[in-house]
């Protein structure tokens, strides 16, 4: 990278060179359409205790806790809209040809900004799956009317979202590990890049000869082993990656 060449004008260049292109997203995306971060400022895991919500046992111990929080979560999430981030990357899937978005989100905001191909890897908050038949169903209501919900064999559903200690969703998680393989560019946007196996992507994707870029308001631990991060927001950074028209 040319020492005086905006990190904007390096990255459209390799996204100009490459034909495979995937991008992995984590909740700072989504924190500038008043979303909280887990780890941030206000972040999620700062107020709550992930043990106490967002794992098997802690659903098993008090789902109706539970629920409530997946309901406020869903609340919230309903009132916000995309942003030019969520904006500029389904941009970026039309404009492209090969272009694959990884999301850690589980707020669908990315499918709201009109992105097609989208890997959820930590399943949807909009989606509900039943404890017993495993019938998994969408219900896109802003506040569920009946905590725990029921499916319709009876049994009680739980959150289509993937909890601490469990596996993700197979074929989600290999289709993801093969555009990770393929890219010949990954961006990395708005993740603290702590939460395995996703945060390993990066890794993968470098070590199979991709040029990785970080977009991220503060350094993570891969700042300092991708090819370029960029100190900036991701409303700010992400539309200046849409090549000209
Ligand atoms: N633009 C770019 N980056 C941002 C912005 C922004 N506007 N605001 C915050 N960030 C960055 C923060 O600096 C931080 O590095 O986004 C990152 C958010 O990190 P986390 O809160 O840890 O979220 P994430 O990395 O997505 O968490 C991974 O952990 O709790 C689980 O399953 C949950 O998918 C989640 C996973």
């Amino acid at each position: 990278m040319l020492s005086h060449q905006a990190p904007a004008d390096t990255i459209r260049e390799w996204l100009a060179n490459a034909v495979s292109i995937a991008a992995l997203t984590g909740a700072g995306i989504s924190a500038e359409s008043g979303i909280p971060t887990f780890r941030g400022p206000g972040g999620l895991w700062r107020t709550y205790r992930a043990e106490d919500l967002a794992t098997p046992q802690a659903f098993a111990r008090d789902p109706q806790l539970s629920w409530e929080w997946y309901n406020w979560r869903r609340g919230i999430i309903a009132t916000a809209e995309p942003n030019a981030g969520h904006v500029a990357l389904a941009e970026l899937e039309r404009r492209l040809s090969h272009f694959t978005l990884l999301t850690q989100n589980v707020d669908g905001l990315h499918d709201r900004a009109g992105s097609r191909r989208i890997l959820k890897v930590h399943g949807d908050i909009w989606t509900l799956r039943c404890t017993v038949c495993t019938r998994a169903w969408r219900d896109a209501r802003p506040s569920l009317p009946v905590l725990p919900p029921k499916c319709a064999c009876g049994a009680m559903a739980r959150p289509g979202v993937v909890w601490f200690g469990e596996g993700l969703p197979e074929d989600v998680w290999s289709a993801a590990v093969e555009a990770a393989r393929a890219a010949q560019v990954l961006l990395v946007i708005g993740t603290s890049a702590l939460v395995y196996p996703a945060a390993g992507l990066v890794q993968l994707a470098q070590s199979a000869g991709a040029k990785v870029v970080e977009i991220n308001v503060a350094e993570t631990p891969v700042s300092a082993m991708v090819d370029l991060s960029w100190r900036a927001s991701a409303t700010a950074a992400l539309p200046q990656l849409i090549p000209p028209a």
